[in-house]
């Protein structure tokens, strides 16, 4: 069973404390007790508030949106004030399209469709070797409408990818690179800026997956140089939801999947039916959960976005702690790791095997000791199966720490995997 020796506090290197023990006591799942949370890339844990904030919404705005009665109006403004709170995380031009749908999956699925609708036989997508197959098969579904899929494959020992490598991908044809802001399997942290600047260069968009991304970092699309972006709530603190951004040259580039009287330039135009408000109400939660922290670690800055990225950011470097731990700790047991080898250039994700064992027989194991972990390819299958070349393992095992996680959580996995 997990150890209840908690650490009661971390420091990041800007010499903050990280209020560990207290940021903790906010998250019901964590006070249970019962399970050590070392699978958060599959879903974080929610705070109290975006729990409250559920219920609310379901106590006193379970209706549908537009009604002229008070319920109505209360879900209506409230879906617009989480719209504007994510618009200023992802730092989205007042003329972006922000919206809601169910996962990111699906969200990718619906571009994918709009961007063949508008595609003409011989363009070009560029796709990369390190992403999720929600950001690959989408894509490669459009090959039957004449779309030319090239990949951008990650380099091997590390399986870091190389803007020199993309350059020659990119041509006259080139429509779109889409690539993730964060590998889910390896943790890796991608240039995207570079690579943006390189496709921006040759003419093309670029989509951002920030799925994984968005838990450490806050995916500032200006930063990034994305036109598009995906990430789900459900990933980052928040109920099961998904996020799309659109910057107005891709929302001008691909038709949206609107009903004849939307107007297709709209928000609500890439959200067809009705959204789970419910967990669009709780998400906001997230912020306010952002904000807490800020005031904790005594972060003072008045915009919105840049705080919420701090408070990320300092949580980054708590984890890049963890990471340390983690990558010691597993080498002293002879694990064979893959990715980066240190904790630069990734997040607090890692990827392992250890020694004769296959992934599910040691994430069987740690569950067995309460640890929860993951085991197999994480859909990066590609990634996994083909570059890492790792079927006949069954995968690798994941372990993923946030910013809520502990050095008790790693240390109650690397206990485990010693009992192997
Ligand atoms: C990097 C990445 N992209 C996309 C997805 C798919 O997200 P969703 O479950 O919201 O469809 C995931 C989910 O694990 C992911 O990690």
């Amino acid at each position: 069973m997990p150890s209840t020796e908690r650490s009661r506090s971390t420091h990041g290197d800007d010499g903050r404390t990280w209020p560990i023990a207290r940021l903790r006591e906010r998250f019901p799942a964590l006070r249970a007790g019962d399970t050590v949370y070392l699978d958060n890339a599959a879903g974080a844990q929610v705070p109290r508030g975006v729990i409250d904030a559920v219920t609310d919404a379901m106590t006193t705005m379970q209706v549908n949106k537009g009604g002229a009665y008070a319920a109505s109006v209360r879900v209506t403004e409230a879906k617009e004030r989480v719209r504007g709170r994510v618009a200023r995380f992802l730092g989205a031009p007042s003329d972006g399209v922000v919206a809601f749908g169910p996962n990111a999956t699906t969200l990718l699925t619906l571009l994918a469709d709009a961007f063949g609708r508008a595609a003409r036989p011989g363009d070009e997508i560029v796709v990369t070797g390190l992403d999720h197959h929600a950001n690959l098969d989408p894509w490669r579904a459009l090959a039957g409408r004449g779309v030319v899929l090239r990949t951008w494959l990650p380099r091997a020992p590390h399986m870091t990818l190389h803007p020199d490598d993309l350059a020659p991908l990119l041509g006259p044809r080139t429509r779109l690179l889409t690539m993730t802001g964060a590998s889910n399997l390896l943790g890796t942290l991608p240039d995207v800026a570079a690579a943006s600047a390189l496709a921006h260069a040759a003419g093309a968009l670029v989509l951002v997956d920030a799925v994984h991304l968005a838990a450490h970092a806050r995916p500032d699309v200006g930063e990034l140089g994305a036109d598009a972006l995906v990430f789900s709530p459900y990933k980052t603190f928040g109920p099961h939801l998904g996020v799309l951004y659109l910057g107005p040259r891709a929302r001008d580039a691909w038709p949206a999947p609107a009903l004849s009287f939307v107007d297709a330039r709209s928000s609500s135009a890439w959200e067809p039916g009705t959204q789970s408000h419910e967990a669009i109400h709780g998400f906001g939660a997230v912020f306010d959960h952002l904000d807490w922290l800020a005031q904790e670690i005594g972060l003072v800055e008045r915009d919105d976005g840049r705080r919420w990225g701090g408070v990320l950011a300092a949580g980054a470097r708590h984890e890049a702690t963890l990471t340390e731990a983690l990558l010691e700790g597993l080498d002293a047991l002879g694990a064979e790791r893959y990715g980066l080898p240190a904790a630069r250039g990734r997040t607090s994700t890692v990827a392992f095997n250890m020694p004769g064992r296959r992934a599910h027989e040691v994430a069987e194991h740690a569950a067995r000791h309460g640890v929860a972990v993951a085991a197999g390819h994480a859909y990066a299958y590609d990634l996994a199966m083909t570059h890492l070349g790792l079927a006949e393992r069954g995968g690798a095992v994941r372990a993923s720490a946030v910013h809520y996680s502990d050095d008790a959580d790693v240390a109650a996995l690397l206990a485990a995997l010693a009992r192997l």
